[in-house]
């Protein structure tokens, strides 16, 4: 049987709330004995709530409560530094949401103090956590898609609900750092972490909101064995959250609808009240999501952040993963201003191994590499082959 953890939580805004709703769902035995806010009310509010016995508006207070060994951290972009200080100064295992930083000087910032502090530390990256994803992750593993060529990943919707994400300075950038930061390291995931990020292609641009952060990107990154990731990030896009993942391989293809294609679908000419995060209606047509935290990736998550924690072993999303999707999204931006490939600079590379490479081996048919075998009409097999001197390609149509 494993341990229950105490945890302090910072932060009562949405992802407070999905973190304490996903640690005291399904009678878990994890519990949040302390919670921070930057106003008491709030803070004593969310306690109430949750059945927390302690509410504080003094973070370092809540940090060194002695009831807890986690902290959670849930509070905007530019306190992540000063949170993860205090908590590695109270020498406690500590949760980090997304992203690690507003970039990646900062990250680093971030990973040097837990490593100094040698405090177990865990990426709360909770969208490579999905039960959908783990299985799609899994199935690659085993090699169902073969190898992984081009991996696409979308995180769309109508922009954040608090007024600090779009503030350019506190989030550390708009749309790439809130939701580049999900797909680029959903991407990583599928074409392997060993498989290091070495450049990228980005346009990013403000196209309908009065802020300066880029409400609007597309991205390319490009990884050392020829793979390529592809992700479109948006705070415009209506209807709802669309979070799609796809993935294709040598041997097979994997789609992901997370979020508006779930299975369920309702139409009420009445109101339906709250459906799932970011949906803009409830009338009309409607795509509940059944067990949001859940879906979101939040209950395997915390079970492998705590696991990983009583196992003495790393957890699948490590401080060092969140420092290397900052890496990124600096590279990101850095492409998005130049119009050109810029290379994602990392520090050091922790490679476990070697990242496998694409198979290119051709299949020989009389000699020459097959290109490609496509049955026709009429059951007639046709082929397409390369003579591998010349170059020449033919085809030719083989009787089955
Ligand atoms: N899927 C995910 O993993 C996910 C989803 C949403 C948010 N997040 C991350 O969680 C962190 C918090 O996001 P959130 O959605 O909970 O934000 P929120 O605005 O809903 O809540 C923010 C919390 O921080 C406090 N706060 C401190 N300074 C603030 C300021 N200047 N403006 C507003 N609130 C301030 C608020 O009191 C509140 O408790 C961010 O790093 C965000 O990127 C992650």
């Amino acid at each position: 049987m494993s341990k229950s953890h105490n945890v302090t939580m910072l932060g009562t805004g949405l992802i407070g709330m999905f973190y304490t709703m996903t640690l005291h769902g399904n009678r878990g035995r994890d519990r949040v004995l302390s919670v921070y806010s930057r106003s008491l009310d709030r803070a004593q509010a969310f306690a109430q709530e949750w059945g927390i016995p302690s509410a504080t508006d003094d973070m370092a207070a809540a940090i060194n409560d002695p009831a807890t060994d986690t902290v959670v951290i849930g509070l905007p972009n530019y306190q992540h530094l000063e949170a993860v200080t205090l908590a590695a100064q109270a020498g406690k295992a500590i949760l980090m949401t997304k992203p690690l930083a507003r970039n990646a000087a900062e990250a680093k910032q971030i990973l040097d103090i837990v490593e100094q502090a040698g405090v177990f530390a865990g990426y709360l990256e909770d969208l490579v956590y999905t039960p959908k994803t783990l299985k799609a992750l899994a199935s690659v593993k085993a090699g169902a898609v073969g190898d992984v060529l081009w991996v696409r990943s979308r995180e769309t919707h109508s922009g954040p609900h608090s007024a600090w994400f779009w503030d350019k300075e506190l989030a550390g950038g708009g749309a790439i750092i809130d939701l580049g930061c999900h797909c680029a390291e959903i991407i990583r995931n599928f074409v392997g972490k060993n498989n290091r990020p070495v450049e990228v292609m980005c346009w990013a641009d403000t196209l309908v909101h009065p802020i300066p952060a880029d409400d609007n990107a597309i991205a390319l990154i490009k990884f050392e064995n020829g793979a390529v990731g592809q992700f479109e990030v948006s705070w415009t896009f209506r209807g709802g959250m669309d979070l799609r993942d796809e993935v294709a391989g040598t041997q097979g293809t994997i789609w992901l609808n997370h979020f508006l294609r779930t299975g369920a679908e309702m139409f009420t000419a009445a109101r339906s009240g709250y459906t799932a995060e970011k949906a803009e209606t409830d009338s009309g047509w409607l795509f509940p999501v059944g067990d949001e935290v859940h879906e979101l990736g939040y209950v395997h998550m915390f079970t492998d952040m705590f696991e990983a924690m009583d196992g003495d072993r790393d957890p699948m999303e490590t401080f060092y993963d969140g420092y290397v999707i900052n890496a990124i999204l600096d590279a990101c931006y850095k492409s998005a201003e130049s119009k050109r490939w810029e290379p994602v600079e990392l520090f050091e590379w922790r490679a476990t191994e070697a990242a496998a490479s694409i198979r290119t081996e051709p299949e020989l048919r009389d000699g020459m590499a097959l290109v490609k075998e496509e049955l026709m009409h009429g059951n007639k097999l046709k082929q397409i082959l390369c003579d591998q001197k010349t170059g020449k390609i033919i085809e030719r149509i083989v009787e089955l």
